[in-house]
């Protein structure tokens, strides 16, 4: 039996790295023997095509079998599950209708729950090491119920000066989850997309360094066109090439994670 541990990646920026984070530390982790289960939060799917054929994404999506209609009816997940192309990693895909989530739950009752209420049994079930869970560039009712549903957070931050910008909300908003989310913390932030060509991202890292109260994580994320080429072949980098440079740097940061939850 495991003490399954929830961890979201959110950040109201858009392209900041969070389905990528998310799908590849479930690599790492799922490499080092852990068992994975990934949440599809986002209704642009990319986290489902990171460890799915295309072809099955687009049925799963048209299907019931996605989260968003578990959502909908308010369903437990278990039956929600489905086999990846990995070994060690399960997935709850996504769906496009996923764009209108907010509206759904407006007329539901304790709807910032809802998401933590349909993943009970399976985290209970002791199946899994971790749950990932990615959410959309948003920060609204859905992305509450990813925070109330999750132990712990993880905030990715592009470096670049625009990846900086809006964070500030982002800390506010989770800070006015804390009453109805009060097992939450704050894992760190996670500084993506580093390119050394450019100086910018020392500044990135000053400025997160000034943060008082924000573990920004060890391990950094680096440009890598390996990641690219992994995703055009609905794969993560750490299964698609391990020896490439941000395969490297997503174990590690799958070690440093592993360690802080514990
Ligand atoms: N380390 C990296 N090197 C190169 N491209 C990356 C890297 N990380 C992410 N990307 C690219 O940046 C874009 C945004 O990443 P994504 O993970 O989808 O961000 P988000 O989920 O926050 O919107 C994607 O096109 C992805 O391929
Ligand atoms: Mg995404």
């Amino acid at each position: 039996m495991r003490k399954t541990k929830v961890i979201c990646f959110a950040n109201n920026k858009g392209g900041s790295g969070k389905s990528t984070t998310c799908s590849n530390v479930g690599a790492a982790l799922a490499e080092a023997g852990k068992h994975v289960l990934l949440i599809d939060g986002d209704m642009q799917l990319n986290l489902s095509l990171s460890v799915l054929e295309e072809d099955d994404v687009l049925r799963y999506a048209q299907s019931e079998q996605n989260l968003y209609r578990a959502i909908n009816k308010q369903d437990d997940l278990t039956g929600y599950i489905v086999k990846t192309n990995t070994e060690n990693i399960n997935i709850i895909p996504s769906s496009t209708l996923m764009s209108s989530i907010e509206c759904d739950l407006f007329t539901k009752m304790q709807r910032e729950l809802i998401l933590r209420k349909c993943l009970k049994k399976v985290r209970e079930s002791g199946v899994y090491d971790y749950i990932l869970i990615d959410a959309p560039p948003t920060l609204g009712g859905w992305v509450i119920n990813i925070l109330c549903a999750s132990d712990h957070l993880v905030i990715p931050v592009e470096s670049s000066p625009w990846g900086l910008f809006g964070l500030a909300n982002m800390f506010d908003f989770v800070d006015t989850t804390k009453d109805i989310a009060p097992q939450l913390t704050m894992l760190g932030v996670l500084i993506t997309k580093i390119d050394e060509r450019k100086n910018y991202y020392k500044q990135t890292m000053e400025s997160l360094a000034e943060l008082p109260d924000i573990h920004v994580f060890k391990n950094c994320i680096h440009v890598d066109s390996n990641v690219e080429w992994a995703q055009d072949n609905c794969r993560t980098v750490v299964s698609y090439k391990k020896s490439s440079r941000s395969a490297r740097e997503y174990v590690a940061l799958a070690k440093e994670i592993d360690r802080l939850c514990q």
